[in-house]
């Protein structure tokens, strides 16, 4: 049984001064705040000293903006005002002031259409949060799947020092007998429900036993996946991804994380020394050995843009080919992603990767990840494989291009049925969400376990937002007949807890154009991973004819952010980030606030 990683020895609190001279308050952000001259000053001051702040917990430290999206309608973040305090607490400890303040919150079952509609929304409320305040460093709390994108997008575009803490996984369901990923199993169960094969007295008994605990999502859905790759990045502490939700020592993790915060701000390490072109490249091999979800594989391009690091999606199937599959957690393994934490963690994950990754890239640790992994425990050969007898083959994700799909569409290879990863078979197309539902089981569709399903106008503008629709369920009939998968293609995403021979992300999307728009019944649809191809029979010509003869759908949004989202929203091969945030190559980050005239009389 290996050793569960000891948080304290991982990473100690490096509260040792750099040398005094180093250690100029005035050189730090905040003083042009605090310490600016006149009425200004005494503005700023005089604010801080109304929360109870004496003029020593004010002047000469680093100040600590601990940015937090707890709230009651995201129940994966619902710890978040505890881990908090002990970042508070570690901020304290190592000499800074920290400073909490909320940011938009975003919760994948609550929130509709969808989160990935605010991803962006809430990444810039945390870019413009950081810069227009004055803030030395800041601990970013984040937890369910987007929270995390999102403030690691909005951090590196204004380049202030950051670290993150993620929420960890939730505790196990249990639920008789059998214990339960979160959301892999409700799709099985769910399933169940509609073959016929669970009763609802049933379903409403796992209803109450699904989530019983904090955290994230417990399998390896987007959640867990954007925490591995957080480490992977280099974003958090070395050892902290995995830590269970309700385990004291993710506590601990947040404490070393508003000391090390504090150390950031002295030291100046910025998001953009560590979110490198070798960074994003250690983090798609991480992906790829996780066989994680392929949400990732669109904040990591986003995340990317706003670090102006080019990472085409070519770069995923390229990783993906020479990475095995490492590490063998739900929904296509056994484990839940607290196993992985007790088989120790990415450290040890990436220990075996090593020869796969670039050693020298930095963490926030100020340390390489050849350093950062050195004492990780050796892979267990269950739920971490190693390079040599590994869980399973390269290739976990695919990226599929041709003439259904001209800039490109995803398939998480490791999550499909082998016998369907070369099918050809006729369409038959949805032409959105509620087409879908109100026809999936009716008796008349013409449909056999050999059809391609199709949905469409459910991408970044057709959605909108690029809902999580893409696992179409099969038809009830089919299911009763044992059917479990079929070929299914669309231009939405997938919940990272879902599984199945399912192409996503297709580009472009059926409303910005794509061909996708074009396909009818009976279009022979072909798919050939080995190849990587997605193609329909139909000439490119008589797609066009097809599409030119199409009305267009009336938008979705008339005003607000729906409509500027609709407006300046890019394809899922460019992240689905808006254009205008985007950093240009060799263009600086933004740090400081505009209007700022130091010695000003600011307003009163
Ligand atoms: Fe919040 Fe899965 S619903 S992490």
């Amino acid at each position: 049984m290996p050793i569960p990683p000891a948080i304290d020895e991982l990473e100690p609190p490096k509260v040792s001064s750099p040398p005094e001279a180093t250690r100029d308050p005035s050189a730090l952000r905040s003083a042009r705040w605090l310490d600016a001259p006149g009425v200004s000053g005494f503005i700023h001051r005089s604010s801080l000293r109304s929360e109870g702040l004496s003029s020593s917990a004010i002047s000469g430290r680093p100040v600590i903006g601990i940015c937090n999206p707890w709230s009651e309608l995201v129940n994966c973040n619902l710890h978040f005002r505890g881990l908090a305090a002990a970042v508070r607490r570690g901020v304290q400890q190592a000499g800074g002031l920290p400073l909490e303040f909320g940011t938009t919150s975003l919760g994948e079952n609550l929130m509709k259409p969808t989160t990935m509609l605010y991803r962006n929304l809430m990444a810039m409320d945390v870019e413009e949060n950081i810069r227009s305040h004055p803030l030395d460093a800041v601990v970013l709390l984040a937890g369910c799947d987007k929270t995390v994108p999102a403030e690691l997008m909005g951090a590196v575009s204004v380049d202030v020092p950051v670290i993150m803490v993620t929420g960890g996984p939730a505790q196990p369901a249990r639920f008789r007998g059998r214990e339960l990923a979160v959301g892999s199993d409700l799709w099985r169960y769910a399933e169940d429900v509609r073959a016929g094969r669970m009763s609802q007295a049933e379903f409403a008994e796992l209803e109450a036993a699904a989530n019983p605990s904090v955290g994230h999502c417990n399998e390896l859905g987007t959640a867990s996946t954007m925490a591995a790759l957080v480490e992977a990045l280099g974003m958090t502490l070395p050892g902290a991804a995995a830590v269970p939700a309700t385990d004291a020592r993710r506590y601990a993790v947040a404490e070393l994380a508003g000391a090390r915060a504090v150390e950031l701000a002295w030291s100046g390490l910025r998001p953009s020394h560590i979110l490198t072109a070798e960074a994003f490249d250690n983090a798609v091999v991480v992906l790829a050995a996780l066989g994680g979800s392929t949400n990732a594989i669109i904040h990591l391009i986003a995340l990317a843009g706003r670090a102006g690091v080019d990472l085409p999606l070519e770069r995923f199937d390229e990783i993906a080919a020479r990475t095995p599959l490492l590490v063998n957690l739900r929904p296509a393994g056994e484990h839940l992603f607290e196993d992985l934490f007790h088989a120790g963690g990415i450290q040890t994950l990436m220990a075996e990767l090593l020869p796969l990754l670039h050693p020298e890239a930095i963490s926030v640790n100020g340390k390489s990840v050849a350093a950062n992994v050195q004492g990780a425990v050796p892979a267990d050969g269950s739920v971490v494989g190693t390079l040599a007898n590994p869980v399973g083959p390269a290739g976990s994700l695919a990226v599929l291009r041709g003439s259904l799909a001209p800039s490109g569409a995803v398939l998480k290879a490791s999550a499909a049925t082998p016998g369907l990863l070369q099918h050809s078979g006729p369409a038959v197309v949805f032409d959105d969400i509620y087409d879908l539902a109100s026809r999936i089981d009716d008796d008349d569709l013409a449909i056999d376990e050999r059809s391609v399903l199709i949905l469409r106008n459910a991408g970044p503008k057709g959605g909108p937002g690029m809902p999580e629709w893409g696992m179409l369920p099969i038809p009830q009939r089919l299911l009763e007949r044992g059917v479990r998968d079929m070929v299914r293609v669309s231009d939405a995403r997938m919940s990272g807890t879902g599984f199945g021979t399912v192409v996503l992300h297709v580009s472009p999307e059926a409303a910005d154009g794509g061909p996708l728009g074009a396909v009818q019944d009976g279009d022979v649809i072909t798919l050939d991973v080995a190849r990587r191809v997605l193609d329909v029979a139909v000439d490119e010509r008589e797609l066009q004819a097809r599409l030119a003869r199409k009305p267009p759908r009336p938008p979705a949004y008339r005003r607000g952010y729906g409509a500027l989202f609709a407006e300046r929203i890019q394809q899922a091969d460019r992240g689905c980030d808006f254009d205008f945030l985007e950093r240009l190559p060799d263009e600086p980050p933004q740090t400081d606030p505009l209007g700022f005239l130091p010695g000003s009389i600011g307003g009163w």
